[in-house]
């Protein structure tokens, strides 16, 4: 299909469904038990209108802003994805690559597919480690790597205590190494594109690849981890509490967030412990399904922290119009995970800056016909509770 076919995210959403095979797709797309945060945190945008002011004369639109401590050219960051590679086998060197195009920033996950320096060799600007939380071992090593690697900004993703329940992947033999079956294989060879650049570079994920033996180059998990089992055995601990956080917060000198907060008290005691701010996520409804749909989570912890730190929030974000009212809610800027990894699917590097491209037009658009200056103006005013009575 052209590519000038492909006009909005959920174009390239269909386009990547129909390049991956099923397996890898249940991992992308798929959510948790009955996926319903997963589409709750599409539908919370329905409870919002958006309120224009017309004739207000702005014939230029600023979408820069700063988050994470990062300037970026608009509102928009690309979400940390374990086993980017999968989708695409240069996958997270390729992903960083279009968000500098595009003048944003990549979050590299722990379970990504090339090792945080192989990432940082590729890069221009800084980027951001995601890391889960954990005190000494792995968890300290992957600080000091990062650091060491040049990266200032951590998220630590503190809502996988243990792995959601994803049936979709189960069913399809989802994992690392994949459960093959004859369906499958078929499946696999039905596109072929896929086939052959993914074990062609055996890099399928978090130490890097696909080297089903053992970590290192090529491998599938890249970052400190030399199996996905490890990782989770290490890193994806229910045992974790404050105190763990609170010791990577001493450890690290740079700008630390918390991912995957949903509750104003949560974020408080984060920002409380000294992070410089939370973002709003339930994973992309991969971890504990009927959660709080993350722009229903939004405002009550804007209430509370925002006038000490800094709010991102994910989950849901596929138009202009998503961001703009994430924004005037009172985030400083949003992550997208899947719609890249559609990108990612579709068309490597183009992919992904042709997705972010859709976005800053959407994003554009709409602050123009709100009669909004730039990002950094919008506010409460400028969207309205379903039901409630227009200012
Ligand atoms: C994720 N997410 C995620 N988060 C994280 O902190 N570490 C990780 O390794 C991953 N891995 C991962 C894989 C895949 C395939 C997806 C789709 C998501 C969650 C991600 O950072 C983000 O919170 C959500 O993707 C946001 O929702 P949307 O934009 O996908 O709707």
């Amino acid at each position: 299909r052209a590519p000038e076919r492909l006009i909005t995210v959920e174009d390239y959403r269909r386009a990547a469904r129909r390049r991956l095979p099923k397996m890898v797709w249940s991992y992308v797309d798929g959510g948790a038990d009955d996926m319903h945060s997963l589409a709750g945190n599409r539908s919370a945008f329905d409870h919002w209108w958006l309120q224009p002011s017309v004739l207000t004369g702005h014939d230029t639109h600023r979408l820069e802003t700063t988050a994470a401590g990062l300037e970026l050219s608009m509102p928009v960051m690309l979400a940390p994805t374990g086993f980017t590679g999968l989708t695409r086998w240069s996958g997270d060197l390729e992903a960083t690559r279009a968000a500098q195009h595009a003048g944003t920033r990549y979050a590299l996950s722990t379970t990504s597919s090339w090792s945080l320096e192989e990432v940082t060799a590729a890069a221009d600007r800084e980027h951001v480690f995601q890391l889960y939380p954990g005190s000494g071992g792995m968890a300290g090593d992957l600080m000091r790597r990062a650091w060491a690697a040049g990266y200032r900004t951590l998220f630590v993703t503190v809502d996988v205590p243990v792995k959601g329940n994803r049936e979709g992947e189960r069913k399809q033999g989802m994992g690392i190494p994949p459960a093959l079956t004859p369906l499958r294989a078929l499946d696999f060879a039905r596109h072929p594109r896929w086939t052959y650049e993914v074990l062609r570079h055996q890099r399928v994920g978090g130490a890097n690849t696909l080297d089903l033996s053992s970590g290192g180059a090529g491998s599938v998990v890249t970052n400190a981890v030399s199996s996905i089992e490890s990782a989770e055995r290490e890193l994806m601990q229910s045992r974790l509490n404050w105190d763990d956080l609170a010791w990577m917060r001493e450890q690290w000198k740079g700008r630390l967030y918390i991912k995957g907060v949903l509750g104003a008290e949560d974020a408080a005691r984060a920002v409380d412990l000294g992070c410089d701010g939370v973002v709003v996520s339930n994973h992309g409804g991969r971890q504990l399904d009927h959660v709080t749909p993350t722009l229903e989570a939004l405002p009550g912890i804007v209430d509370e922290i925002g006038h000490r730190a800094e709010v991102i929030l994910d989950g849901g974000i596929r138009r202009g119009t998503d961001v703009v009212t994430a924004l005037a809610l009172g985030a400083k800027a949003v992550l997208v995970g899947r719609p890249y990894l559609y990108g990612l699917a579709v068309n490597g590097e183009d992919g992904v800056v042709a997705v972010l491209d859709i976005l800053r037009d959407e994003i554009t658009r709409a602050l123009t016909l709100l009669g909004v200056r730039g990002v950094a103006d919008l506010n409460r005013s400028h969207v309205r509770r379903a039901g409630t009575a227009p200012a």
